[in-house]
């Protein structure tokens, strides 16, 4: 009873094709240099064996080259018998495979999907047939909302707590999200004796839970596979989907994870029922980025459905009574659309290797507002000021001349209507210069992707400062409070059609 939506990802490294099964997608393969790994480092090289990838053994999943190079002299040395030194570079192929998988009722003990929902049909099969034993690291807020359900559902699936089940609870808030929780978690798994190949670790909770229980996983015998079922909108349509783990070290956000994904992220939008009207427009800011990057369904459907879709936490529900008998998909589709551009995004530059992201979208300065206004009393979410970013994003893609009023207009309306804000007080000139020379250190220049339409993109290298300071005037009057919120006012944003 596994799936509506099965997404699975395959990505060998370094010239990855990516399948998106239900959507016959492919993404055209990722090329890289070669990295020579040796112990010397020669100023000329002489390759002496046969370059051509070599047939490996598929059975290890991975093809590899070893190219073999004389190096010149390392030694200056006059001695006729001594022999020069040889240098080996290797490129290897690994292979990830992943699975994102819709699964409603996750928690059902009739739905065998957080026992095997990673597995494929042949290999379901099989473990049906063995003892199954799971770790599960779950948050401890979440635990308190759906522990009981989740303890019934190994109960009744014939497993032991203690012996076949290992249920972790454990504080996962952003305070907390530490290496030390990480080695709880990889203490835990030394504990409970993990059978490595054959029981992932279940992550269940927010982004905090999912980067901390796959950072875990990834250090933990070098590579342990794990589960990710998200909690939250934004671990639902975001952590969840790409390959990332991480915590904050030293004050500095994600500054340890690695690049290793789950084996499966599985999908249950029951969960958020539970959350917090905030946190689920935070979530929606993230799924804005997507739409006006590159969806313009997605974007139609935020357009006419956002405020009901986070006073509904994405739950079906008849708009009107004539509506009762009808089955209500947009919560869904805007779910699906939301993982599918994000994972046409990430699949293909799951290491980063391209720094030209359109997910950057709203976090250009966004990361940086939200780090300014912390401890503030303007503090902001995640998704709140990625939401600021947009905002000030598309007036400046207008005053560029890359969208028209009507779009701006259109596209601001949107991201004002669901509760986020589009404008704080916090953005003035010396900030905003603040994190331009930021973004510009951390992504070796600008690249700043703008709306060049409503669902369509592009990254821009050449903008300049100026411009920059230029829409912030714009920004403030378009954006700025009309009342005492930092609200728009659609009648603020009605007149800015009416210029045009
Ligand atoms: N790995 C990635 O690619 C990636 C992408 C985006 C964000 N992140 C990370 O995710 C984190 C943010 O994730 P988040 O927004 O999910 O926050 P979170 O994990 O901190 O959760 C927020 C709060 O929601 C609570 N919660 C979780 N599920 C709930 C539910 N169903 N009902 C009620 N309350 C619930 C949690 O207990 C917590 O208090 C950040 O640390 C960010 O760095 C990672
Ligand atoms: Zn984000």
């Amino acid at each position: 009873m596994v799936s509506s939506l099965p997404l699975c990802l395959s990505q060998p490294t370094p010239t990855p094709t990516l399948l998106f099964s239900s959507f016959g997608c492919t993404v055209p393969p990722l090329t890289r240099a070669p990295d020579l790994v040796g112990l010397f480092l020669p100023a000329q090289w002489t390759t002496i064996s046969d370059p051509q990838r070599s047939e490996y053994d598929p059975s290890i999943l991975s093809t590899a080259r070893i190219d073999t190079a004389k190096s010149v002299d390392v030694t200056a040395s006059s001695d006729a018998s001594h022999h020069s030194a040889l240098a080996w570079s290797c490129t290897s192929q690994i292979e990830f495979s992943y699975k994102v998988v819709e699964c409603p009722d996750i928690l059902d003990p009739a739905n065998d999907a957080l026992l095997f929902g990673h597995l494929s049909s042949a290999d379901r099969a099989m473990a049906k047939k063995t003892t199954q034993r799971r770790l599960v690291v779950i948050d401890e807020h979440v635990d308190d909302l759906y522990g009981e359900r989740l303890r019934n559902y190994f109960e009744q699936r014939g497993m032991k707590q203690g012996t076949d089940v290992e249920i972790l609870r454990l504080p996962m808030v952003e305070e907390e999200k530490s290496i030390e929780l990480v080695l709880q978690v990889c203490e835990a798994m030394k504990k409970f004796n993990i059978p490595r190949r054959a029981s992932p670790v279940i992550a269940v909770g927010g982004g905090v839970c999912l980067d901390v229980v796959g950072l875990a996983a990834t250090l933990f015998r070098r590579k342990t596979p794990y589960v990710r079922v998200p909690t939250t909108t934004l671990s639902y349509v975001d952590a969840s989907v790409g390959a990332k783990s991480g915590v904050n070290f030293m004050g500095s956000k994600n500054r340890l994870g690695a690049y290793v994904p789950p084996v499966a992220a599985l999908l249950d939008s029951q969960f958020l029922r539970t959350e917090e009207r905030r946190a689920v427009a935070s979530g929606v800011a993230e799924m804005s980025k997507m739409a006006i990057m590159k969806s313009p369904e997605l974007f139609e459907l935020l357009e006419s459905h956002a405020p009901r879709l986070v006073s509904g936490r994405f739950q079906r529900m008849p708009s009107s009574a004539e509506q009762e008998q009808q089955e209500d998909v947009v919560p869904g589709r805007v779910l699906q659309l939301s993982i599918e551009t994000m994972l046409e995004e990430l699949a293909p530059n799951l290491w980063e290797a391209s720094l030209d992201r359109l997910v950057d979208f709203g976090h250009a300065i966004g990361q940086e507002l939200e780090m300014h206004a912390l401890g503030t009393e303007h503090e902001l979410t995640h998704g709140e000021s990625v939401n600021v970013d947009m905002a000030f994003m598309t007036v400046l893609a207008k005053s560029k001349g890359l969208i028209s009023s009507a779009e701006q207009a259109r596209i601001l309306k949107m991201l004002s209507s669901y509760g986020c804000p589009i404008w704080s007080p916090l953005m003035t000139k010396e900030f905003l210069e603040h994190a331009l020379d930021e973004r510009r250190k951390l992504s070796m220049g600008l690249r700043l992707p703008l709306p060049v339409g409503v669902g369509k993109a592009a990254i821009f290298h050449d903008v300049e400062y100026e411009e920059c300071f230029a829409a912030l005037d714009t920004f403030h009057v378009l954006c700025g409070p009309a009342d005492d919120l930092h609200l728009k006012s659609s009648a603020k944003l009605s007149s800015s059609v009416v210029e045009e």
